[in-house]
């Protein structure tokens, strides 16, 4: 996606050689038009699939997920990270550890509003090591619905995420590939393979 890609070339900062920082549009000050057609752009590659919901986690998957699940004209739900006061009975639960900030949390979803029947499309910002989207696939996997698909704002190609799932048969769609942080540089995966900076 032409568009998100000069966005992170113009207001991206690499703070290190897999840290990048897009506060700025996606995750502190969020840019609506740019989600906007986050949310069309998704709705476009998974309009065939019969998304019946979209699953995200809070907080920065938020944005993305609902301009999505707007545009398929579906629900959103968000796994909550943080015990809730009103959400407290019939939950399903998954582990997601995060390797960058070394630190494992229990994310959780009401049963109520995933089951038999559903297709459901997971949607998150970024994608390292695919811990936060396996733990959302271990919560359909434990209702009767179906992962349909993912889609990502930005792949950090580089960390083994995107294999990991596309491996266990996942499609998954990534608005933005990078393939490298180096040299304080932001290099894309091109459609056609060649990388630019
Ligand atoms: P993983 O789920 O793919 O394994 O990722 P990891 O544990 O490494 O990521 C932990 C958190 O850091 C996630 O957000 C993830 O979105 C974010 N993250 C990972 N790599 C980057 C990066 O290069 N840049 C930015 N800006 N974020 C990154 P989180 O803790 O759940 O935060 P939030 O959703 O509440 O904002």
């Amino acid at each position: 996606m032409e568009l998100l890609k000069q966005k992170i070339r113009n207001e991206g900062m690499v703070l290190s050689e897999t840290v990048l920082k897009v506060d700025s549009f996606l995750n502190h000050q969020i840019d609506p038009n740019l989600m906007n057609e986050v949310g069309q752009e998704f709705a476009h590659l998974f309009k065939n699939d019969g998304i019946t919901k979209v699953l995200t986690i809070e907080s920065s998957g938020i944005a993305p997920g609902l301009m999505a699940a707007f545009h398929l004209n579906v629900p959103v739900i968000f796994a909550r990270k943080r015990k809730s006061l009103t959400l407290m009975n019939d939950l399903l639960t998954a582990s997601v550890h995060s390797f960058t900030k070394q630190e494992t949390t229990e994310i959780s979803v009401s049963k109520q509003y995933i089951g038999k029947g559903d297709r459901i499309l997971i949607i998150d910002d970024f994608l390292a090591n695919g811990q936060a989207a396996f733990g959302l696939i271990d919560i359909v996997l434990a209702t009767q619905a179906e992962v349909t698909g993912i889609g990502i704002v930005i792949e950090k190609a580089f960390q083994s995420g995107g294999q990991q799932l596309r491996d266990s048969g996942y499609r998954v769609e990534s608005l933005a590939r990078i393939k490298s942080l180096k040299n304080k540089q932001v290099q894309f995966i091109e459609e056609t393979g060649a990388a630019v900076k």
